[in-house]
């Protein structure tokens, strides 16, 4: 394995509030970026997020509100800043498209290409949608509407500038091919791939001319134009973490990006794009891109521009931050799309939350309290002949952390579901362990030392749960530590008192 681990996310777009699909990037990435640092050690991972502020649809909505665009960018981008603290986000680093580092990296990207040829200038006609940012030729639209999001294009003729993105067209094609990892989940991968097969690229519109878009990085070698949005963007992930020497040569510590995480919207961006643009400023690929499904409100797309948004704000304030992190993570498997409902959010607080974890936790404090006066018994387990229910509980407490970071892997489509299902197998066996066990038979017929390892194992079970479950649920994770202590115990409140949903008369 690799001894740094560089973690990105998408730059999301300031023009509105961030709602739960960027949140659920940020989570998942979060969550990795914390496993990361627990097998590496904090100083070898680097996790990247931050915000796009460039482009039409950004100095529209600040025209909207009366506002310049600076200004407009500096007050949305708290917003963000704002969220990720609530959801307890550990970026390393945060980035704006509008800091001096970034420009400056994106401008000698610029100038490099150009100076080698990879940029020429050329008129420009055809169609243009801005919402998406993206232009399209006669031949692939009809009714002139965007074929992507279907709503209506601009016509537009103006000089503009292109990067040669067609004659590396096979160059990719044979890349993605020969790197397994390079685009997940597979399925994702073989989109890629057929679309490079049915379509040949066009080279792209690196520019926009300022009498139409002055909100933007301005290009080098012309005074008229301002850098096209996507490939502004998408420089952040090298700006953020290295430098151009004289000689145009790329240097970082953290270089390549072990993953970026984005979802299977921008999917075409990252996989067509940028692989081609680091090919010819001749800098290394990213080992991983991986795209994750949406999350859906109906049959829709949760989007800004649809306006059925949810605020992950209000979803904390009802039902806690860990139980959200949690719901994100469970109940749809990374890759996939879901629906999304406050009845599904319920179900998994009641169930897996408040039933199987919280009920561990809270009746073997309990336990703890009643038969030990707090204190946790003294026994070494692993030297004692346990039955074949407690000797099952014991081999699975040592194999769950290998097996939880086996799912928080490419290889294995970091599959947060199912992680998180092995950690619940145990609390559910755990929980069956103590039925079966009759703890209170054993109190009665006063046999202690069976009562003291039963307990003792109970405790090592939920120590162990806390640790795996620390990355998904940091905060949660940190309480049931403080309340099952060293020795001595301290007892709280129950950790997810359940939610009773049967209306109040
Ligand atoms: O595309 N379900 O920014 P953006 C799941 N600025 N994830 C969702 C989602 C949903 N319904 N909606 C948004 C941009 N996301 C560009 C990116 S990168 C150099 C530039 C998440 O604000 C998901 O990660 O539209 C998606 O890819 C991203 O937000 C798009 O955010
Ligand atoms: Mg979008």
């Amino acid at each position: 394995m690799a001894n740094k681990f560089y973690i990105t996310t998408p730059l999301y777009y300031v023009n509105a509030q961030p709602h739960i699909g960027h949140s659920y990037t940020n989570i998942a990435a979060d969550t990795l970026a914390r496993e990361m640092r627990n097998i590496l050690g904090k100083d070898n991972v680097w996790f990247l997020t931050g915000t796009d502020e460039h482009g039409q649809k950004i100095q529209r909505q600040a025209e909207n509100e009366g506002a310049i665009p600076q200004d407009f960018t500096d007050k949305m981008v708290l917003t963000f800043k704002d969220l990720w603290k609530d959801l307890n986000i550990s970026y390393n680093d945060f980035i704006r498209t509008t800091e001096e580092r970034h420009i400056k990296i994106v401008q000698q990207a610029l100038e490099i290409l150009y100076k080698k040829g990879e940029i020429y200038e050329n008129k420009y006609e055809g169609w243009y949608c801005t919402p998406c940012e993206t232009f399209w030729t006669e031949t692939q639209i009809t009714d002139k509407l965007c074929p992507d999001c279907k709503r209506p294009l601009e016509k537009i003729s103006e000089t503009n500038y292109f990067f040669k993105l067609s004659k590396y067209q096979d160059w990719l094609v044979g890349y993605i091919k020969n790197h397994a990892d390079f685009i997940k989940p597979a399925f994702r991968r073989q989109e890629v791939l057929s679309f490079l097969e049915l379509n040949k690229l066009t080279d792209l519109c690196i520019s926009r001319p300022k009498e139409r878009l002055s909100w933007g990085i301005p290009l080098p070698f012309s005074a008229e134009h301002v850098t096209y949005v996507w490939f502004d963007a998408l420089v952040n992930y090298i700006s953020a973490v290295g430098t151009f020497d004289a000689q145009g040569n790329y240097n970082s510590r953290w270089w390549p990006a072990d993953l970026h995480l984005i979802g299977k919207d921008i999917l075409r961006q990252h996989a067509i794009y940028w692989p081609i643009i680091l090919r010819a400023l001749n800098i290394e690929l990213p080992k991983t891109i991986f795209a994750h499904g949406w999350w859906l409100v109906g049959e829709n797309k949760m989007s800004k521009s649809r306006g059925n948004v949810v605020s992950p704000k209000d979803l904390v304030d009802k039902y806690g931050l860990d139980v959200y992190r949690y719901f994100l993570l469970r109940d749809v498997p990374f890759g996939m799309d879901g629906n999304f409902s406050e009845e599904a959010i319920v179900k998994r607080f009641n169930g897996d939350l408040a039933n199987d974890l919280g009920n561990l936790v809270f009746r073997t404090l309990v336990m703890i309290e009643k038969y030990f006066q707090g204190n946790i018994p003294d026994v070494e387990i692993s030297k004692i002949e346990l039955n074949t229910q407690a000797k099952n509980i014991r081999e699975k407490i040592k194999a769950l952390p290998g097996e939880v970071n086996l799912y928080l892997t490419a290889g294995s489509d970091f599959n947060f579901s199912l992680g998180l299902e092995k950690i619940w197998q145990l609390i559910n066996l755990s929980n069956k362990y103590i039925e079966d066990t009759r703890p209170w038979n054993l109190d009665k017929e006063k046999k202690t030392e069976e009562l003291k390892v039963f307990i003792r194992l109970l405790a090592e079970v939920i120590r162990e749960i806390a640790e795996t479950i620390s990355v998904f649920m940091p905060k949660t994770a940190e309480s049931i530590k403080e309340q099952i202590g060293q020795d001595k115990i301290k007892k709280g409140n129950p950790l997810f008192p359940r939610i009773d949903l049967t209306p109040k008369t």
